[in-house]
């Protein structure tokens, strides 16, 4: 008898959709040696995108860069004609990022949108890799979502980063626009009719409930400020500790009196990542610091109140040593809610009758929640984070169980919008 029925050990294993989900991040972890170092639009985000493009292709995806550099495949329904249903998410990530937060949702979506292409539907399916969603080298986030939604404020492309490259030479090195295209304030080409975005919960709600999935309710209201603190330049030496004017110190008082303030309120986060004492030298008093401040809110209204709140700290903080201050908001996102329709076509997918049963709010930004701003019925798919929640950090993780029960329940959940489900969202 020649061939074989099984396979014995040590053949070859056709790779699982969720085995290819694990190496394929694991390569993208490794651009740049690892652990993950993608600033958006650089060469190594640029690298991803490649990589994903092969992926798409390979796949037997359409595979389409927009004016903003997104990457988008495609997947032919039989009315191409009709919205599109969209999934993805960025692959970008912070310094000394992790796995899988962003690439979870593009290469997972991949897998998803794959799956449900086997299947005969109406409405094109896509899996979209946006860019530059984390913000941290510009200033602000979500440069492709908000591209896409025609949200490029005047000016933007001439914003630059620490190293002084603007957004538009750094465009220009990836090749963006492509040819052809434009990049004007853009949201020139038609946007997805519906959005489902799967992503790492980078929090522990679902893993303390025992739960692998969430459906998110709420994207929260979340604004960037950058406080500037100013003193007296003096002599560390000469200058007696009573006549000081230091800037370090009040910038010090702000991020303790910051930490104290949205303590006080469990609806409340505040954070000071980013700390700059320009001019520094350890004989020098400083004179000038910037703190930038990360603050997030249950709503907008409340929001305003920490804002209010965190401005009332600055300026006690620089008045006791005598020091002066002055803020800016570099950026807001106003609170966003998913579109119920899609919600509960993920429940449904989930193999839950409501999406409050496996419920979850989301409190980092997504580009979900920009989608939802626009006006696109938008959803997000969360899988249990491992480790604590821990994420923005390259010990993120997640179980190989959960992602798989994700991918397919994000590939039913897209089969369904695609086809019949589409009634309930009536766009
Ligand atoms: C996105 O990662 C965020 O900072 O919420
Ligand atoms: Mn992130
Ligand atoms: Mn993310």
């Amino acid at each position: 008898m020649s061939g074989r029925c099984c396979s014995l050990p040590g053949d070859p294993q056709p790779p699982t959709a969720v085995g290819r989900v694990l190496d394929r991040l694991e390569t993208l972890f490794s651009i740049g040696g690892g652990p993950a170092n993608r600033p958006g639009l650089s060469p190594a985000e640029q690298r991803a995108h490649d990589l994903a493009a092969g992926w798409m292709a390979e796949a037997g995806l359409e595979v389409a860069v927009d004016a903003a550099g997104n990457l988008v495949g495609r997947a032919r329904g039989r009315s191409p004609e009709l919205p599109e249903v969209w999934t993805g998410s960025h692959l970008d990530t912070v310094p000394n990022g992790g796995r899988f937060d962003g690439a979870l949702g593009v290469v997972g979506g991949l897998e998803a949108v794959t799956a449900a292409h086997l299947r005969p539907r109406a409405r094109t399916i896509a899996v979209v890799a946006f860019r530059d969603e984390e913000g941290w080298r510009f200033g602000q986030g979500y440069f492709g979502s908000r591209a896409l939604c025609g949200r490029l404020r005047p000016g933007e492309l001439d914003v630059c980063d620490a190293s002084g490259t603007s957004i538009r030479r750094a465009l220009a090195s990836l090749g963006l626009p492509p040819p052809g295209l434009r990049l004007v304030g853009s949201g020139t080409q038609p946007l997805p009719g519906a959005f489902i975005e799967l992503h790492i919960e980078q929090g522990t709600s679902l893993a303390d409930r025992g739960l692998a999935l969430g459906v998110v309710g709420e994207v929260v209201a979340m604004a960037g400020l950058t406080i500037r603190f100013s003193g007296e330049r003096a002599h560390a030496g000469g200058t007696a500790m009573a006549q000081r004017r230091d800037a370090l110190v009040a910038a010090a008082r702000f991020v303790l009196g910051a930490h104290s303030l949205a303590r006080s309120d469990a609806g409340w986060r505040a954070t000071t990542g980013e700390l700059t004492v320009h001019s520094p030298a350890g004989n020098v008093i400083a004179d000038n610091v910037t703190v930038g401040v990360d603050a997030r809110a249950r709503s907008d209204e409340s929001l305003g109140r920490l804002v209010s709140g965190l401005r009332e700290v600055a300026d006690a903080s620089a008045g006791q040593g005598g020091c002066t201050w002055e803020a800016s908001l570099a950026w807001q996102e106003p609170a966003a809610r998913m579109s119920p329709p899609v919600s509960r076509a993920l429940a449904a997918a989930a193999g839950q009758p409501a999406a409050g049963s496996i419920g979850a709010t989301s409190w980092a930004g997504h580009d979900a929640a920009i989608l939802a701003a626009a006006g696109i019925p938008a959803g997000m798919l969360f899988v249990r984070a491992g480790r604590a929640g821990v994420s923005h950090s390259p010990y993120e993780t997640a179980d190989a169980k959960d992602i798989s029960v994700a991918i397919k329940t994000l590939g039913r959940a897209l089969t369904e919008l695609a086809d019949g489900g589409w009634a309930e969202i009536g766009v």
